[in-house]
This record gives C-alpha cells, structure tokens and sequence, in this order.
C-alpha cells in the first residue's frame, strides 16, 4: 500500500454515513445507527470531557476508525474508553495500528493514567492486535440471546403471583406517565440507585436528571411500554427491566438495565420484571433479545440462565496502562 492512498485523520461531522456504513461492515450484529451516533455525540459535554476520534482512509473512503474519551457516567479524569476497528478487508495493511498509536499519543499528551476497551473472543485478530502491545485483559462480559417465540411461561408459573402477594404491582414508564408527572424523576432516582451494584472496573459516579434523560428517554430506541417498573403499594419504585430498540436490525431488542434496590432483592422481582419483557419482545415480533452482564454478575446470570438466555462468545475488556 503506498503511502499517499492512505492517511489518518480526525473526525468530521460529514463522516457520519460513511462512517455508519463502515462500523456496519465491521460488526453486522451490532447496528448503530448514523442518528444513535450523532445523539452519543451531540449530548456529550465537551466543556467537562475529552473524547478524541480519528479515521483512517485509503484512496478517500473510511476504512476504520478510533476513539477514546471520558465515560461521563463512570467518571475519573485520568481514564479513558477505547475503540478501534478496521473493515475487515482492510486489515493487516498498517491502518489498525496507526490508529492506535495516534490516540494513544493523544492520551498520552493528556497525561491519562489507562484506557480501557473490548473485542469479543471470537475476533482473533483483535484480542491478539492488543496483546502484541501491551494490553492486558481485565474482565470478561457474556453476550447472551434468549429466542423469544415458543417460550415456555408455563415454567414460570407462579412469578406474577409471588409480587402480587406482596402488593407489589408492575407497570409500565408509558402507563405510569399517563397517571404520574414524576414519572421521569422516580426512573431516574431508582437506575441512579440500583446502578451503584453493576458489577463495573470504575466506580459509577453521578449524573443529573437532565444527563439521564438525555442517555434514557430522549435517546433513539427508548421503548416507554417496554420499560417495566414494580411498584409497592406506597408508591415506591423498587424496581426495573426494560428492552431497547435496535436501530437498523429488528431482528432483535437489547435488554436495556435490570435493577431492584438493594432492600427489595431476593422476592422475585427481577424475574417478575424480566418475564413481562419476553412478552413485550413477542408483541414487537423480534427473534431474539440480546444482553450482556459481567461474568462476577452471579445473581443477574442465575435469572437468564433458569430463563434460557443462551451464552455466545464473551467480550474480553482489555487496559493500556500509560503511567502507575
Ligand atoms: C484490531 C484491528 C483494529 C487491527 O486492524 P488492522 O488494520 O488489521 O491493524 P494492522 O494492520 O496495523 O495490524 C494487524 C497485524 O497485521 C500486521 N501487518 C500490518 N501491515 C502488514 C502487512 N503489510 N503485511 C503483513 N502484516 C501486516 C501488523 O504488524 C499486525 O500484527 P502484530 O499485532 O503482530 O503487529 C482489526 O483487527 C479489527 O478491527 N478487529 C475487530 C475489532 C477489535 O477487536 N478491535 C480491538 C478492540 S477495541
């Protein structure tokens, strides 16, 4: 490959499509879309955080792509996320690794202490790319599927009725909202509460109602009738489990965040919230729903485990130390 056909540069807001279509190539089971991608960068304060992006070309057409930044939810000044792909076609030509190297560089300006990023174990290529420079693996997530037709609630019998017995009753952010103007505010005091217990390498640290709208309702996929809640006969939110839309692949949802405070675990909640998901993915007629949790997460995988969530390759979180 000659020098001139190929170049690294940063970002520009007229790269989105081109930029979308090359991510598609890249990872087909993990649409994002070109409004998902201006949504993430249109909402990211940049007054507060650094996030840098480059993208490689040859001949004129994006071939892969970089970027590390601040996790505004996760916040430490001195640690950054990673990403990096090339289009597979593309690799194994020197793009990959000047992308690396020129956000590294940027990091490194910056004086960071470590960045973090993942690959899933299937993609040889990637896992072996970052373990020839220096990365070491840190955590490991399942990425787990659960085919929606033909599920089996008669297992399960007896779910609804273990909450109901405790007038615990479950609703839905849509129906609540019609009857309830604190709707959005009890959403977000109750994930800002049962997000404390995500098992996750940097501590979550807060963020306001308008940051959390702007992540939850306002963002494309927000699914208000597949946001389910329990709510306790005193009106308390003690619970949640919701699915997201998948822009580009209706094929499938994600399953957003499933959460119980911690004075309210181990009665069945979770479950109870998880079933009415399934029922809602059957509505919306998709194949699958998607879900990743952290291996250490014993209770949430024991759930999709007993409910025949599937395990596929897991995604391994690699770190680049830059200083102590
Ligand atoms: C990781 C990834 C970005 C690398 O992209 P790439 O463009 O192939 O990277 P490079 O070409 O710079 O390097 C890949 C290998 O090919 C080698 N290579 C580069 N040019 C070459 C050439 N002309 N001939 C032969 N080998 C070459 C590199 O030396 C490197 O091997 P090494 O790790 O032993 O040094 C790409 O494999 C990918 O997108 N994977 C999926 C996403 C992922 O896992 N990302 C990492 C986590 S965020």
């Amino acid at each position: 490959m000659s020098v001139q056909t190929a170049r690294i540069r940063p970002f520009t807001p007229t790269d989105y499509s081109a930029l979308g279509a090359a991510y598609g190539r890249t990872y087909p089971d993990y649409p994002w879309s070109v409004e998902e991608m201006r949504h993430q960068d249109e909402t990211f304060d940049t007054a507060r955080f650094f996030k840098v992006r480059l993208v490689a070309e040859e001949d004129g057409a994006i071939v892969g792509a970089a970027e590390a930044g601040h996790r505004p939810s996760r916040f430490d000044p001195d640690s950054y996320h990673f990403d990096l792909w090339v289009v597979p076609d593309r690799r194994r030509r020197g793009h990959g690794s000047a992308l690396h190297d020129a956000v590294i560089a940027a990091l490194r300006a910056r004086d960071a202490r470590v960045t973090r990023g993942a690959t899933k174990e299937s993609l040889r290529d990637g896992t072996a790319f970052l373990a020839n420079r220096g990365w070491k693996e840190v955590k490991r997530d399942w990425e787990s599927h659960l085919t929606v037709e033909g599920f089996d609630f008669a297992k399960f019998r007896g779910a609804d009725e273990r909450v109901a017995k405790e007038r615990i009753r479950i609703s839905t952010y849509a129906d609540e909202l019609t009857r309830d103007p604190e709707t959005p505010r009890k959403a977000y005091e109750l994930n800002a509460d049962c997000r404390r217990d995500v098992p996750a390498i940097d501590a979550p640290t807060p963020t306001t109602f308008e940051e959390w709208r702007a992540d939850w309702v306002d963002a494309p996929g927000f699914l208000s009738d597949g946001f389910f809640v329990a709510i306790d006969r005193d009106g308390r939110w003690l619970g949640m489990s919701n699915l997201l839309e998948s822009s580009g692949d209706k094929s499938f949802v994600w399953q957003g965040f499933t959460g119980v405070r911690r004075e309210a675990r181990g009665r069945g909640i979770a479950m109870a919230l998880k079933l009415r998901t399934v029922t809602h993915a059957q509505r919306l007629r998709v194949d699958h729903i998607k879900t990743w949790n952290d291996q250490s997460n014993r209770p949430m995988l024991a759930i999709n485990e007993a409910m025949g969530f599937e395990k596929q390759s897991a995604w391994i979180s690699f770190e680049y130390r830059l200083r102590p």
